[in-house]
């Protein structure tokens, strides 16, 4: 029985199943494969402690933080979840207000419903853009071109999609299934959410896709979709064409998708200003580490020369203050919002927003920091899954 006050991720996970058709609950909780990559992702933060310190003063403690060149009330950035807009009545736009006045960053999806111009009107601060390689590089060109005119200018550069991750979830929902059988069975579980029916289905219109209106113009159908998708997403990409990309985005770029030391340095080497340590939230390849595992060495190897920021199975305030204390500057979370968007609006948004920042704050009281520069290794004990990236603390 989902809680009648939500209060953790957990929570608004429940309400978003009771909101939403089976299909599209599944499209965004399910991972890759067998979705070890998916548990490994919760089950590596769960397994870090903190170590618990007293007596310190910890009077007057700032969560705020400045990730990739903006002030932010925690380090925390909402992540690009494509089809957003099919949870929520206009979920980009929504929860990018709710960002905005939570004081942290939100980053609309290449497949977002809404397009740029709506998110820009829906706040008075600029957003993050996230693009991925398109075969047509002119389309990419024009992407790049109507973002920064939106004002954006932190560029979120996908890197670990060369195809996309093979979801048996979705494969079961019929999102597979050619003709009418799939449609079918999808339409079964449209019409046991009614209320989802009357508020985004239907007053959420147009449910087309906002940045890619003239590439994809039947984009409510998930099959025509999906074809565009398999057709354009180019798995051809190197490095060379991230050149490419530095060269013409002048504002800043974060590769994200990075799950190795070496591709780090590259990331570097190519100009990045910042990589995102990610696993896609688990719905790429599996089953391949967890992105917290691979923090520290990658933290070790590139966080003097660029900024590290992490995504996958951060759900709490201390689940954050664990990835910064294993070396990123900041997190991002994916699943977690678009949850509270969904299973309860945007003043669930805005009050799972809160809550992570209390928690936060509370990791850093019971740690002993008053500043989030300050939290370091030494704040977690022994970690079972690096000993020899971290020092102090006992076994
Ligand atoms: C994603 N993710 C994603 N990433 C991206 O770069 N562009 C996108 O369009 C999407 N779309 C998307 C849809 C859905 C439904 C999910 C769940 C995820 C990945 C996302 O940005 C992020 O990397 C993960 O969601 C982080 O993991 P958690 O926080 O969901 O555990």
């Amino acid at each position: 029985m989902p809680a009648h006050f939500p209060s953790t991720a957990t929570d608004y996970r429940a309400l978003a199943a009771r909101r939403l058709p089976r299909f599209l609950f599944d499209y965004v909780d399910g991972g890759a494969g067998d979705e070890h990559t998916l548990a490994a992702n919760l089950d590596d933060f769960a397994a870090l402690r903190l170590r618990q310190r007293v007596l310190r003063n910890v009077d007057g403690i700032d969560t705020r933080a400045v990730i990739v060149g903006e002030d932010c009330a925690l380090p925390l950035a909402l992540a690009p979840i494509g089809l957003a807009g099919m949870m929520a009545r206009r979920g980009e736009a929504q929860a990018a207000r709710v960002a905005e006045a939570a004081g942290v960053p939100f980053t609309l999806s290449t497949v977002g419903i809404c397009p740029l111009a709506e998110v820009q009107a829906a706040r008075r601060t600029p957003f993050w853009f996230q693009l991925y390689m398109l075969r047509d590089r002119g389309v990419v060109a024009a992407l790049l071109d109507e973002a920064w005119a939106a004002d954006c200018r932190t560029l979120v550069f996908t890197v670990d999609l060369p195809l996309p991750g093979l979801r048996h979830r979705d494969v079961r929902n019929g999102l597979e299934a050619r003709g009418a059988a799939g449609a079918l069975l999808r339409l079964r579980q449209v019409l046991a959410r009614p209320r989802w029916l009357r508020e985004v289905a239907l007053g959420g219109k147009p449910l087309k896709f906002g940045c890619l209106a003239q590439q994809v113009p039947n984009a409510s159908n998930l099959d025509a979709f999906k074809a565009w998708v398999d057709t354009q997403f180019d798995p051809s990409v190197t490095w060379q064409d991230i050149e490419w990309l530095r060269a013409r985005w002048k504002g800043r770029l974060l590769l994200k998708g990075i799950l190795d030391v070496e591709d780090a340095r590259s990331a570097v080497q190519v100009g990045a200003d910042g990589i995102v340590v990610s696993n896609h939230g688990g719905r790429q390849q599996d089953p391949v580490a967890s992105s917290i595992s691979m923090l520290p060495s990658i933290a070790a190897a590139v966080g003097e020369r660029t900024e590290v920021l992490l995504d996958g199975g951060v759900r709490s305030g201390s689940d954050i203050f664990k990835a910064l204390a294993l070396g990123a500057r900041g997190v991002l979370i994916g699943r977690p919002w678009v949850w509270a968007l969904a299973g309860a609006g945007s003043d669930g948004l805005r009050d799972y927003l809160g809550m992570l920042r209390r928690e936060l704050y509370l990791a850093m009281t019971f740690a002993g920091v008053t500043r989030i520069a300050d939290i370091n290794p030494d704040s977690l004990h022994f970690d079972p899954l690096h000993s020899d990236s971290l020092h102090g603390g006992s076994p």
